[in-house]
């Protein structure tokens, strides 16, 4: 089997070495990539955001499946062009990538589907703003409707800032919304689910440290690290959302006539009333697909093909390594409001020999000198596997303090909290 893999993230390098380690696959391209990618498998120039382009590409090196991975090309129909073409994809139809493409449509899809999600309202005025921030108190939560690469979203207790966001999120044109909702308190997961549109197929559930800063202090980002699976995750979660969650709404795209293949990726915050849904992305999560891959030991590319192809029910069950996975997210100076770039990164070579580590690229490029620089706000994905939360930490970090990257910042508190509770229980009995 050949494969292509659309995007230039550390999500997409993480998919390139999972298809590449699959006895089944003969073969990855990789379009546009990055850096570290190019070092793995060929690369070739791709503007993601053109259906044809990606059809095109796909038809010209003769793949037998394309991987999507970032919900840019999703959302612009990249999926349907390359089915048009006759080729397996994974990934979800312009139609069905809606349900991340805008939180007003996902929370439609809620409603018909009776998933438990915070209560909304979606706001066309300044007016309508007010109201909804006097009916459900502070901390104010306003998102931007449209896509925002996870930088849409402003949870506030500062009524002048969550209006200014608002003000912000209205002024983008004429049919502009926000949408306005209660605050969930609870910590968040994101559990994946793999789907063919019919049958759905969860993967571990794992965690993203989303704030730039320690102790969940600052801005969103994409995302600054993460791990999976969770230790203190109640037993009976992966099964409660699959069945209250995934496959309602896989359900209710279906009778909407859009059914969504692919990976339906729930966001989800455990109140002290249940589970609730935050978000929905039509895509694998940057940085949780790298933890969530590298504990995966089922072959990559027969999943990915059955969900492609229809075929996911006759797949036997998953099956993951024992252990824990921990990503630790290198950013570039100024990320998120103003990455630098083009600092030199050393050290990689060190950081990737600590025992258990996988070094993803994210925002890299060569220089013309040949010189591995930075490119972009997320730079490299540092992964790790352990037999424990602790070891998977301690392999991460000795790895990121190895590599030299003028001015970057990464957060130390990655799963932190969750292996001290670990430890602490496993010494309690
Ligand atoms: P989203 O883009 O919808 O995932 O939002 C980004 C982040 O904002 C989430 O991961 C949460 O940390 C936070 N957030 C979003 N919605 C809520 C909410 N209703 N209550 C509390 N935090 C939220
Ligand atoms: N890590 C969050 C996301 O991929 O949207």
């Amino acid at each position: 089997m050949k494969v292509l893999v659309v995007g230039s993230g550390a999500r997409e390098h993480a998919l390139v070495a999972a298809l590449v380690a699959d006895p089944a696959v003969a073969e990855v391209v990789a379009a546009p990539g990055n850096a570290g990618i190019a070092r793995d498998v060929p690369t070739m120039p791709l503007d993601v955001t053109d259906p044809a382009a990606v059809a095109a590409l796909a038809q010209s090196q003769a793949v037998d499946l394309v991987v999507i991975g970032p919900e840019l090309p999703l959302v612009a129909g990249a999926a349907d062009a390359v089915r048009a073409a006759g080729i397996p994809c994974f990934g979800p139809s312009k139609a069905a990538a809606q349900l991340e493409g805008s939180k007003a449509f996902a929370k439609q899809v809620m409603a018909e589907a009776g998933v438990p999600t915070a209560m909304a309202h979606v706001c066309t005025s300044v007016d309508e703003v007010a109201s909804a921030f006097d009916q459900f108190g502070a901390p104010y939560v306003v998102k931007d409707d449209g896509l925002a690469a996870g930088k849409g979203v402003v949870v506030t207790s500062d009524r002048d800032e969550a209006m200014a966001h608002a003000r912000a999120c209205l002024s983008h044109g004429n049919d502009a919304q926000v949408v306005v909702e209660e605050y969930l308190d609870g910590p968040e997961v994101s559990l994946f689910g793999i789907t063919d549109g019919i049958t759905v197929v969860p993967l571990q559930p794992a965690q993203d440290f989303k704030r730039v800063g320690e102790g969940d202090e600052g801005p969103n980002t994409g995302g600054m690290g993460a791990y999976a699976p969770l230790p203190w995750a109640p037993p009976g979660l992966v099964a409660e959302v699959t069945s209250r969650v995934l496959q309602p709404v896989i359900d209710a795209m279906n009778r909407r006539g859009t059914p969504f293949s692919g990976l339906l990726y729930a966001g989800l915050a455990m109140t002290s009333r249940g589970v609730r849904v935050i978000e929905f992305n039509a895509r694998f999560g940057d940085p949780e697909t790298q933890v969530v891959l590298a504990n995966l030991r089922t072959p990559l590319a027969s999943l990915l093909m059955a969900s492609a192809t229809g075929t996911l029910a006759g797949l036997p069950a998953l099956s993951w390594q024992s252990g824990y996975a921990v990503t630790v997210v290198v950013a570039a100076a100024g990320y998120p409001a103003d990455p630098r770039t083009g600092d030199v990164i050393e050290g990689l070579r060190e950081a990737a020999a600590v025992s258990g580590v996988e070094i993803f690229h994210a925002g890299t490029t060569v220089r013309d000198d040949g010189v591995l620089a930075s490119s972009g706000g997320r730079v490299l994905s540092v992964t790790a596997h352990g037999e424990s939360l602790a070891s998977a930490r301690e392999h991460a970090y000795a790895a990121v303090d190895l590599i030299r990257l003028a001015g970057s910042h990464h957060r130390r508190d990655i799963a932190e909290r969750a292996a001290q509770d670990a430890a602490s229980a496993a010494v309690g009995g």
